[in-house]
């Protein structure tokens, strides 16, 4: 009688060979790393139960009947980073080129399902030639059932993709619905239709890399939110950001014991504000200079550097911060900067991460361009994100808060918890300059000396307007702080309000201008 755990250990290793070893030498070569290695690296030791080994296709057409592989190119399952719980997912390129079979779409989701009754996030590494061809329709029907449970576990789980390989047609809406894109040097490509279909098409010849790489989707799509220079950086990021993650919606986010004292005051940031309101300065640097141990990871930190998002720690929980970044366009809003910052503060609120905003803005970016490219559409849709956002709002205004960009940044009137300014804030309908051109046209054209007349306006203005005392004696300010108290208020805040509880009324979803 054969012996029954041969049998299981010979379909174990044919399960794990995957495509052969000469198809993993072709993977190494192409400077990429199999399916189960990337795993080993992204997950705790010992940790990874794998779900479907066994699973084969079951096409016929094409001679498939006599090719199957298995596992089906995919490698899925469960395992753990730094103890907690994740549902993964890995193309296994060696495999038919990681293609999409009926078959190996239905262990993607088996995963995801898990994931959302279990309330775990679900990572997905994506190298794949796109649909299986020699399915043909069931292929696609396999990605329209992922793309459904994408969507169905927005807002609930987090969902991670790292672009690992190509990812290209369709399956780019997968990772595209999903929370956090990775993408590495070299090795991702993304994109709808490729160089031949666009030659064809429009007459543009583009490389692969050049048309879906991962510097273009870190700094010109706003595709990917991380780049990495390689996969063990890349997939190391993936373990650092579920870190301030919680496990699903009804999770609050981990909060770890942090050493760096709360009371910690930072006089470097009492001079970090410019004299001269119209010079710029590094915003990351207060970001660095208030949280935990000076640690931000920034998302899509390569794209619309005039807003700042990403995650760090105050007192040891997690926060997501919002900042305008003076030294990139002034730190206004324009197009791009207005829908990164949504995405952002959409996800925080729906993983009940508080939201901290250091607000430096002199407006929306004006222009031709920014009104005809949307800017009303666009822009709108960070103050909705903001108004709509229930979680933990705390607001620091560092110098200016001008005109529209003022209501939308958190401020009190859209349901800020604690808002603070620096003395130095600005707020203001607008800067001293185009204040006094607007309302002083005839008294400078009419003057001696029109532009001592101005100068003179200009400071009158100023003197009037370009302080936080107004806010704050309206109430629209909490407390004007030194910047060295900023961390220590920001964690009190914090504390405050860790059971902060608030709701939207009733509705199926509202309806966020896209
Ligand atoms: C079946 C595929 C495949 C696919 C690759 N292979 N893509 N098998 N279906 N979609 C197989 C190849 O036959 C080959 O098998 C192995 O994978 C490796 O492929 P190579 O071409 O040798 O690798 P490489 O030179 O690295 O090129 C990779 C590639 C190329 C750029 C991905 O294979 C490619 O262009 N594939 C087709 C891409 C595509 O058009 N897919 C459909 C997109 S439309 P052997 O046995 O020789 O090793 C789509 C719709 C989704 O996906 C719709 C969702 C709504």
């Amino acid at each position: 009688m054969p012996d029954p755990s041969k049998k299981l250990e010979d379909l174990e290793r044919q399960s794990r060979e995957g495509g052969g070893p000469e198809r993993v030498e072709k993977q190494h070569q192409a400077g990429k790393l199999a399916a189960r290695e990337r795993l080993d690296l992204l997950l705790d030791p010992g940790s990874f139960d794998e779900m479907d080994a066994f699973v084969v296709h079951d096409a016929t057409a094409f001679g498939m009947a006599e090719k199957k592989i298995l596992g089906d190119g995919v490698v899925t399952g469960t395992g753990r980073i730094e103890g907690r719980p994740v549902c993964v997912f890995s193309q296994d390129f060696t495999v038919f080129g990681g293609s999409l079979s009926r078959r190996n779409a239905g262990k993607i989701c088996k995963v995801m399902d898990l994931a959302m009754k279990i309330g775990a996030p679900v990572v997905g590494l994506n190298d794949s030639g796109g649909a299986r061809i020699q399915e043909g329709v069931a292929s696609l029907g396999g990605y329209a059932d992922i793309f459904l449970r994408n969507t169905l576990a927005s807002g609930v789980v987090p969902q991670i993709s790292a672009v690992l390989g190509p990812c290209a047609g369709g399956a780019v809406y997968s990772p595209a619905i999903t929370d956090f894109v990775f993408v590495v040097d070299g090795i991702s490509r993304m994109f709808v239709t490729g160089p031949d279909v666009i030659k064809t098409v429009t007459h543009e010849e583009v490389t692969p890399d050049d048309l879906g790489g991962a510097r273009v989707h870190a700094e010109v799509s706003g595709v990917a939110h991380f780049r990495h220079p390689d996969e063990r950086s890349c997939l190391a990021a993936i373990r650092s950001l579920l870190g301030y993650l919680p496990g699903n919606n009804l999770e609050d986010p981990p909060a770890i014991r942090s050493d760096d004292p709360a009371d910690r005051a930072e006089v470097a940031l009492d001079s970090l504000v410019p004299e001269n309101p119209q010079k710029p300065y590094d915003m990351r640097e207060a970001v660095r200079l208030v949280v935990d141990d000076g640690r931000f990871l920034e998302t899509m930190a390569g794209y619309a550097g005039n807003i700042l998002t990403g995650f760090a720690r105050l007192g040891g929980r997690s926060v997501g911060v919002v900042a305008q970044q003076p030294s990139v366009l002034a730190g206004t809003l324009d197009i791009a900067s207005s829908v990164k910052g949504a995405r952002f503060v959409r996800f925080c609120d729906a993983f009940n991460v508080p939201l901290v905003t250091f607000e430096d803005v002199p407006g929306f970016l004006p222009g031709v361009a920014q009104e005809h490219g949307g800017i009303i559409r666009n822009g709108a849709k960070l103050l909705y994100a903001y108004c709509e956002a229930t979680v933990p709002k705390v607001t620091v205004i560092t110098r200016k808060a001008y005109g529209g960009a003022y209501d939308v940044m958190s401020s009190k009137h859209v349901r800020g918890d604690v808002n603070l300014a620096w003395p130095t804030a600005e707020i203001a309908v607008m800067g001293a300059e185009g204040a006094v051109a607007i309302l002083f046209k005839r008294e400078i054209e009419t003057a001696k000396d029109p532009e001592a007349t101005r100068k003179k306006l200009v400071e009158e203005y100023r003197a009037n307007f370009a302080h936080p005392y107004d806010a704050a004696a309206r109430g629209y300010l909490d407390a004007v702080i030194r910047p060295r108290e900023t961390r220590r208020r920001l964690i009190h805040a914090l504390e405050l309000l860790k059971n902060k509880r608030e709701s939207l009324p009733r509705k199926k979803h509202g309806n966020i201008p896209l």
